[in-house]
């Protein structure tokens, strides 16, 4: 229905201009959540780009603020902003989401606010560290890119896109900047999020987080980028940093010269990675050997595909025949 998300993204909107105006013109706003915001080392200039913004903690600060704009409250609660629980023979209760949280408004494409991502202030680790909008009939998680509104001019001259996992990166980034550089926001990447950027260039460069932990797993993810016959890179960061912190402790200078010296091919980073895991092995490196092939059988161009075979023949010290063999085993599976 066209009215009723036209009504929700409405109300995104107000949340976020409520958020923002929290952030910058109230007690708890200045002395918590602006003060956060400092400490990571982020200036006015960009907090106000990307349209930060605080939610007291209070039940429900933003609800009430909203209900007395006049917002309906069915909308509050579609968007997720607003929780309400029914119990029987009991009275309505309402209450914020995102209560005591510095707040991430996530944009489309064109610039509308389809959602947000809240953060904790302390370091409790019982509480989830970010929490998200959920899903509704205007914000689809798997669709949607963190910072693709404020990027898309920078990937389309740049021809590339950054790709990195949290919405700090993205906002270090550009402070420092870089422009084309958006987030998967911490889940694993979706083919809807890549033709986003495939509209706009057809480079990648993944940057990962220097915690080996969701190496692998992302590695399944640029198999998609394959498919979609994008070029990839991947740049990884010295363990236990992330962009965010790399970049804030590095001059412009250095940045851009430790991403050129750093950023490699993805399938020969991928080999040399398992190639290094697999070490003696001959079961591991066999295994390590196919999964290497089914990253090259994922590219369409078969000029690329051969290049990638000789590459791989070399760093595995295995022939091209075999390879060609395995790629012809894998084609006659996907058939
Ligand atoms: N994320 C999430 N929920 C969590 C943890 C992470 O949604 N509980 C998402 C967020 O979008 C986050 C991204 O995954 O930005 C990357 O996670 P992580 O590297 O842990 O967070 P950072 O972005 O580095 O956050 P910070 O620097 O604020 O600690
Ligand atoms: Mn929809
Ligand atoms: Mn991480
Ligand atoms: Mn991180
Ligand atoms: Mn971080």
């Amino acid at each position: 229905q066209a009215n009723e998300r036209e009504s929700m993204f409405l109300v995104s909107e107000y949340a976020q201009k409520f958020y923002e105006k929290t952030l910058w013109n109230t007690e708890p706003g200045k002395a918590i959540g602006l003060s956060y915001f400092k400490e990571r080392g982020f200036t006015d200039q960009t907090i106000k780009k990307f349209g930060l913004g605080y939610n007291p903690d209070q039940w429900e600060a933003f609800t009430k603020a909203a209900l007395g704009e006049g917002y309906k409250l069915d909308y509050l609660e579609k968007t997720g902003l607003t929780i309400v629980k029914e119990q029987q023979g009991q009275e309505r209760k309402t209450f914020d989401r995102f209560k005591g949280r510095v707040m991430f408004p996530i944009h489309s494409m064109s610039g509308r606010v389809l959602g947000f991502g809240g953060r904790i202030l302390t370091n409790d680790k019982k509480a989830a560290k970010y929490l998200n909008s959920p899903e509704s009939e205007i914000y689809h998680k798997s669709k949607v890119l963190y910072g693709i509104y404020h990027a898309k001019q920078a990937i389309a001259k740049e021809d590339n896109c950054f790709l990195v996992e949290g919405y700090t990166d993205v906002i270090q980034m550009h402070q420092s900047g870089i422009a084309n550089v958006v987030a998967s926001s911490g889940t694993a990447l979706t083919p809807e999020q890549i033709r986003l950027i495939h509209r706009l260039t057809k480079n990648i460069t993944v940057l990962f987080d220097g915690d080996a932990a969701g190496l692998r797993a992302s590695l399944r993810g640029v198999d998609l980028i394959l498919e979609q016959g994008m070029n990839v890179k991947i740049c990884t960061f010295p363990e236990g940093e992330d962009p965010d912190s790399f970049v804030k402790n590095n001059t412009e200078e250095d940045i851009a010269h430790y991403l050129k010296e750093n950023a490699q091919d993805f399938i020969q980073f991928k080999t040399s990675l398992l190639a290094k895991e697999a070490a003696n092995d001959p079961l591991k490196r066999a295994d390590t050997v196919r999964d290497i092939v089914n990253s090259i059988s994922k590219i369409p161009d078969q000029i690329k595909r051969e290049i990638y075979v000789q590459e791989c023949a070399k760093l595995m010290n295995v022939s091209e025949a075999v390879l060609y063999n395995t790629l012809a085993q894998i084609n006659k599976k996907l058939v």
